[in-house]
């Protein structure tokens, strides 16, 4: 009742901010679970309220695959496109095929944290609504550390250990299929958040510094990618180095793995109902590195929505925005596919709390995650990532050492920073 009265009033308010007549818009998003079906949900909702119709165009999970398209229908001009899903990394990127929605969105984005916020404005320009925020967890089977008497790892050593332990006793009674842990190790931008997490843990910094220093060639990196590498065929299936997000939950999922990192979405999911885990798993931090810098370290992520400059509907699709963006859309999201909320009232939302309580305690996780070096490195992020990521994914290939890969990186690095990022 509660969620219909406040979406009648956002009906009125959208008549009343003048939407004229019913518009067509469309919306591309790429992403993981069932974050397309819920989104469907709330068009739905959206479309009754607003006379307005929305078509999703759908786009493969991978971010990478995402922005390479983006780029080119932007470069284009292309007005098919009213409303773009985009992760956080990309504000700086494409900021210019952007509209402003600072004046726009004025009266809601105080409800925002600010720091999000902060990272979708570009020289005084909101580029991007926040949508959902992200932190990984360490996903862990509490069933299967608890019948050998272990608890959630504290360092990487110690979840190689347990990893281990457990893959060799329970293959030997029968569980066949069983891995120690899976993760993102395919070249793509989630292996650059995987492999931040590790370098950050063993305090091997952050690529390149906020200051746009360039940081990477240091022998703490070079120690947390070999450490990554020593699970690789061992609690690490071989094809880790061609899983995303996807491929580690279905294997998680299916019962077969001690330990999954991945973001707060695979948690609704395995708890639903067809899951092979419900109720066996619990979240744990990342684990830290070894040395006098250890510390556990979570890569910040997260999505917002953004209006092309090419629009033919921009009115239309700042409102379609602000609704999907909105506290009641968000909370609705936060239970139906356990993304974080970007409205600081949600952590303290009851409901939230007793749905997905990863939501809670994840509050602190991502106000202390790493940010990847978008900001420093402005328009030549995606080139820095991907220079990154193909230096570990060769690494953890064998393909070189890791020292000469992370060399040859900081050369990479220094010739396209030039006179300055
Ligand atoms: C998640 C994060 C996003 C990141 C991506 C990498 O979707 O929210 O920021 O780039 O994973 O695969």
């Amino acid at each position: 009742m509660k969620l219909r009265s406040a979406l009648m009033a956002f009906g009125a308010a959208v008549v009343m901010t003048g939407t004229a007549h019913a518009a067509n818009l469309s919306i591309v998003s790429g992403d993981t679970g069932n974050g397309l079906a819920v989104l469907r949900e709330k068009l739905d909702i959206y479309e009754k309220t607003s006379g307005n119709k929305v078509t999703i165009v759908p786009m493969p999970s991978s971010t990478t695959d995402q922005f390479g398209q983006y780029k080119l229908w932007l470069a284009a001009g292309n007005s098919d496109i009213d409303v773009y899903q985009t992760d956080v990394i990309w504000a700086p990127q494409l900021a210019e095929q952007l509209v402003d929605l600072t004046e726009a969105t004025k009266d809601v984005i105080g409800q925002h944290f600010p720091s999000i916020v902060q990272s979708q404005t570009v020289n005084g320009k909101l580029v991007a609504m926040p949508l959902f925020t992200d932190a990984p967890a360490l996903y862990y089977r509490k069933d299967l550390l608890e019948k050998y008497g272990k608890t959630a790892p504290k360092t990487w050593a110690e979840l190689a250990a347990t990893a281990k332990e457990i893959q060799d006793k329970e293959r030997a009674a029968g569980a066949k299929d069983l891995w120690g842990f899976v993760w993102q190790g395919n070249a793509y931008e989630g292996l650059t958040c995987n492999a931040l997490e590790w370098v950050m843990s063993y305090g091997g910094g952050q690529i390149v510094e906020p200051d746009g220093e360039i940081s990477i060639n240091n022998p703490q990196a070079v120690a947390a990618i070999e450490e990554a590498k020593s699970w690789v065929n061992t609690i690490s299936p071989p094809g880790v180095l061609a899983y995303q997000e996807e491929e580690a939950r279905g294997v998680w999922q299916t019962g077969n793995a001690v330990f999954m990192r991945n973001w707060p979405y695979a948690y609704s999911l395995g708890e639903g109902a067809d899951s092979a885990i419900k109720g066996k798993f619990d979240v744990a931090p990342l684990p830290a590195g070894t040395g006098d810098k250890a510390r556990s370290a979570a890569t910040l992520g997260g999505w917002n929505l953004a209006v092309s400059k090419y629009s033919k509907n921009q009115k239309e699709a700042i409102d379609l925005v602000k609704f999907l963006t909105s506290k009641e859309m968000q909370k609705k999201q936060a239970i139906e596919a356990s993304n974080l909320p970007t409205i600081i009232d949600l952590y303290d939302d009851a409901e939230i709390a007793k749905a997905v309580p990863i939501i809670p305690r994840w509050k602190d996780v991502f106000l202390n995650a790493v940010p990847r070096p978008s900001a420093p490195t402005k328009v030549k992020y995606n080139e820095v990532s991907s220079n990154f990521w193909t230096a570990v994914h060769n690494s953890l290939a064998g393909s070189g050492t890791t020292a000469d890969n992370l060399e040859l990186l900081e050369a990479q690095l220094t010739k396209l920073k030039g006179n300055g990022w």
